[in-house]
């Protein structure tokens, strides 16, 4: 005969009540041992009010702590933006500039143990470009994010050395060869704003598309800035080298078409 679990361990499950110390652990606040210290030592207050058992359960989502007087809030899986400033790469081990990960607090670039699995950027945004990158430890949203079968449109702001033509928006929209693919890329959209500048959109994300597309007609990158995915754009209270967790609006708007 099946037995069903009681109402209340459904219930609690649902909850997803964790320990204190697990709650750290998974939010990247090191070692379950550390996480048990700073529990012990009183550094841990929840909702205010300090904590000294690592054994004490709350619910998890949405749980709001401080550690050592910095406040968290408890994230399953974690989404964020960055305002991605210039001067930094997007890796772990950077090979010239600073890595963009330095920009994030320990605990975040620490979960997952730190390891490869942590929080990660979605695509790379070149050394010199600034704007909206994507980061998280969610392996699913990323490759979805990555995959150039969703073709999420990315909102590119260019500046150019030289003066845009007609023409040069012309063939981006119809198309150009870059050297490593005989197969056209195209924009989805593309529109001068002004003399060296124009928008850019695209549904794919080549190594250096951009520069390489704007190198084909004829033209060079001098600026590059993303300023939206999907209808997601970078607020404007962002400022270079800020990140901020992203919304269940933000993430909805990420796939919704701008
Ligand atoms: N295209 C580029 O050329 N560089 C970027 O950083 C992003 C898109």
């Amino acid at each position: 005969m099946r037995t069903q679990a009681p109402l209340e361990s459904v219930t609690i499950r649902a909850m997803n009540m964790m320990t204190l110390q697990d709650i750290l652990y998974t939010q990247g606040f090191g070692t379950r041992r550390v996480c048990a210290g700073l529990v012990q030592q009183g550094f841990v207050a929840v909702a205010g009010v300090p904590c000294t058992d690592p054994a004490m359960e709350f619910v998890a989502d949405g749980l709001r702590f401080s550690v050592q007087g910095v406040l968290w809030e408890y994230h399953e899986k974690a989404y964020l933006m960055l305002h991605k400033p210039a001067g930094y790469e997007c890796s772990q081990k950077p090979s010239t500039y600073p890595s963009i990960y330095t920009l994030l607090p320990a605990p975040i670039r620490q979960r997952g143990g730190g390891a490869a699995a942590g929080v990660q950027a979605v695509g790379r945004l070149d050394q010199d470009t600034t704007g909206l990158l994507l980061l998280s430890d969610d392996g699913k949203f990323i490759h979805r994010m990555s995959s150039p079968k969703h073709h999420v449109p990315k909102v590119y702001e260019v500046t150019a050395k030289h003066a845009v033509d007609d023409k040069q928006i012309q063939k981006l929209l119809v198309g150009v060869v870059l050297d490593d693919d005989p197969k056209p890329v195209r924009a989805a959209a593309c529109a001068q704003t002004s003399d060296l500048q124009l928008s850019l959109t695209l549904t794919e994300g080549k190594y250096h598309q951009v520069k390489r597309m704007i190198a084909a007609v004829g033209n060079r990158v001098e600026g590059l800035h993303r300023a939206r995915i999907g209808a997601l754009a970078l607020p404007t209270d962002l400022k270079p080298g800020e990140w901020r967790w992203l919304t269940a609006q933000d993430l909805a708007s990420i796939s919704a078409k701008s």
